[in-house]
């Protein structure tokens, strides 16, 4: 029988909102003047490139900040300027995206996965085994979820395990009201499209580790013109550093900049909306029989970009149903459990180049975890019709599984 589907969603669940006016004349400007090298300015001209970092810096109170190519070159960049090079190890999450394990990889280093609780954060116990297998840890706040990181900290610095912070969802939050990015000795963001500010592609690396950041610049590809840049360490800082870095081009260029520098004034607005949204489908989907939201504690300052509940426990083929009934009325969920890694979800186990041990605690949790964006151009209408129709279909679903 053909049901007639009553509750279809029509919005596009990839499709961000345009860039604001200004970023478009800026972007304008840049493309008029066709100064879009970050080093090719006129007379006394600052670059947008070198504009942008002195703001960003600003926003998250780092004392330098470095623009690149893309929040994966941000992550190679920084475990370069930390010594990780080919035959090291790198503690990092068995859940985040494909560019993190990615990251270690392309430096020739290896990633030892460590396991994700319920709350989709990094189990901190799994953590304290594992620290004494590497000198760092990049650590992937994943889907903007963030862990204790007074605790974190705490561990890593009593075994002197170095913290680099993968915020690509976390660009505007914070753990207690110090912003993510800040806790490790770098921070690294991505500009890319579906994330908190939109270049199309593009990265920030903040530190207030003078040596580092020096390393960093030289790395990106700065031509001995490291004096161009205004939130960097001083000359003094690149003396020895500019002889023993070599450069491995990753810069980002004006156009770039121009088009993210309002977007950045405008941040904590889209946070907020951000948040007003997660909220609505968290409130359409309280006490539904069978999906577990996640827990966030009051000091984690989250910026929800994208909304994930789990179906813990339940049999595959139950989850398979669940997303092809939404799917059916127009709303995208992806999910974690797979067979095959795809779209943007793969797991430790799909990045078979980096082969682990077995994590059942984790498998558990990964096996449950539904994921789906949240594009500024839903409203909390959107967010409430979509709840309706998740409710529904995971209710449908799991009744026929406590009836079978
Ligand atoms: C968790 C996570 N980290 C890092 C990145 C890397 O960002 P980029 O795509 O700018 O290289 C991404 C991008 O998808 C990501 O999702």
């Amino acid at each position: 029988m053909n049901k007639i589907l009553t509750d279809v969603f029509r919005g596009s669940f990839t499709q961000q909102e345009p860039i604001p006016q200004a970023g478009i004349d800026a972007a304008l400007a840049v493309l008029n003047h066709g100064r879009l090298h970050r080093y090719n300015t006129s007379g006394d001209e600052i670059a947008e490139a070198a504009l942008l970092e002195e703001e960003f810096a600003s926003l998250t109170g780092a004392k330098y900040c470095l623009a690149v190519a893309s929040g994966g070159y941000a992550m190679t960049t920084a475990l370069r300027a930390c010594g990780i090079g080919h035959g090291d190890t790198v503690l990092t999450n068995a859940f985040t995206l494909a560019p993190v394990p990615g990251a270690i990889a392309a430096v020739g280093a290896t990633p030892i996965f460590v396991g994700v609780t319920e709350d989709l954060v990094i189990d901190l116990d799994d953590l304290a085994a594992k620290l004494d297998q590497s000198s760092v840890l990049l650590l992937s706040h994943m889907r903007g979820h963030i862990c204790d990181m007074d605790a974190l900290m705490a561990l890593c610095d009593a075994a002197q395990v170095t913290v680099i912070e993968d915020c690509a969802h976390t660009m505007g939050a914070d753990w207690n009201g110090i912003p993510s990015g800040r806790f490790g000795k770098f921070g690294c963001y991505s500009t890319q499209t579906y994330k908190h500010v939109n270049s199309g592609e593009g990265g920030l690396l903040i530190s207030d580790d003078a040596d580092g950041m020096a390393r960093a610049i030289m790395l990106s590809g700065s031509y001995m013109l490291f004096d161009r840049h205004r939130a960097a360490p001083p000359p003094e800082a690149f003396a020895q550093i500019k002889y023993e870095t070599p450069n491995i081009s990753g810069r980002m260029d004006n156009l770039r900049a121009a088009i993210l520098r309002p977007q950045l004034a405008d941040l904590q607005t889209q946070c907020d909306r951000w948040n007003a949204l997660y909220r609505s489908l968290e409130t359409g989907l309280r006490d539904t029989a069978g999906l577990k939201l996640i827990d966030r504690p009051a000091t984690e300052g989250f910026v929800a970009s994208s909304f994930q509940f789990l179906l813990l426990d339940w049999p595959p083929a139950s989850v398979q149903d669940v997303i092809a009934r939404c799917r059916a009325r127009g709303v995208e969920l992806k999910w974690f459990g797979g067979a095959e890694p795809s779209g943007f979800t793969s797991r430790y186990d799909s990045w078979r180049y980096a082969p682990s041990d077995r994590m059942p605690k984790s498998d558990r949790i990964l096996a449950g975890i539904i994921d789906m964006r949240l594009p500024l151009t839903f409203s909390t209408d959107d967010c409430s019709q979509i709840a309706r129709i998740i409710r529904a279909q995971v209710s449908a679903v799991w009744q026929n599984q406590v009836s079978d």
